[in-house]
């Protein structure tokens, strides 16, 4: 079924929120991004002013209990009335109340090659860290469907980059976010055509 609306949870800088912006903007993406939601005030979500698109800030720090967070943040992204969402740099953890509101309609990208160096506590320079501290010969991205438990849901895309003798965490996560970009637009563009398909753990992306 094709995807029209889509809504983006942002942490930080954007940059992976920027793309969708300008390739849903451009009609590459044939969707519209109908609100962008963060957990904390951060880059993204001065893109997202930027773009005239609806964001709202619902802040972790603001809820005593996590369960408190979540229900604000369902409310949060059901009133952007999105079909789907993405969580493109999304750094807290997601309940079963929402990853099950969006059953195989929730899309993460993920900066290793899952399911190597995935699961709670692996996210940012801590998964290039690991990736060096492995002497992995290389690394990469993977855009997933997100199931309640993190960074397992299926596979729906995958890329890898060379780890260099002199790359740092910062080295490692610069190119990544190029491959990202890349990986990321073209799966959601997939995804919004009605071409990938599910079955059990594994993706297929229909040609065009
Ligand atoms: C990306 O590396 C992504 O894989 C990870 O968080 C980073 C987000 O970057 N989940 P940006 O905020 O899109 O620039």
């Amino acid at each position: 079924m094709p995807i029209k609306t889509l809504a983006v949870m942002v942490s930080g800088t954007g940059s992976n929120l920027q793309m969708l912006i300008d390739r849903t903007k451009s009609g590459d993406i044939p969707a519209t991004i109908t609100g962008v939601v963060a957990d904390r005030p951060c880059r993204g979500l001065e893109r997202a002013w930027d773009a005239g698109i609806p964001a709202k800030l619902v802040e972790r720090k603001a809820f005593d209990q996590f369960s408190e967070f979540q229900a604000a943040m369902l409310v949060a992204l059901k009133d952007t009335q999105a079909q789907a969402v993405i969580t493109a740099g999304y750094l807290s953890i997601l309940s079963k109340s929402i990853t099950e509101a969006y059953p195989l309609r929730m899309i993460n990208v993920h900066p290793s090659l899952l399911p190597a160096f995935g699961g709670t506590g692996c996210f940012g320079s801590r998964v290039h860290q690991m990736v060096l501290e492995n002497g992995c010969k290389i690394t990469g991205a993977t855009v997933h469907f997100v199931e309640q438990e993190v960074d397992c849901g299926p596979i729906i895309a995958q890329g890898s980059i060379p780890v260099y003798w002199d790359d740092t965490p910062d080295t490692i996560a610069q190119r990544l976010h190029s491959l990202e970009h890349v990986l990321l637009g073209d799966a959601v563009k997939a995804f919004c055509e009605g071409r990938i398909h599910v079955t059990g753990r594994r993706v297929r992306i229909q040609e065009r």
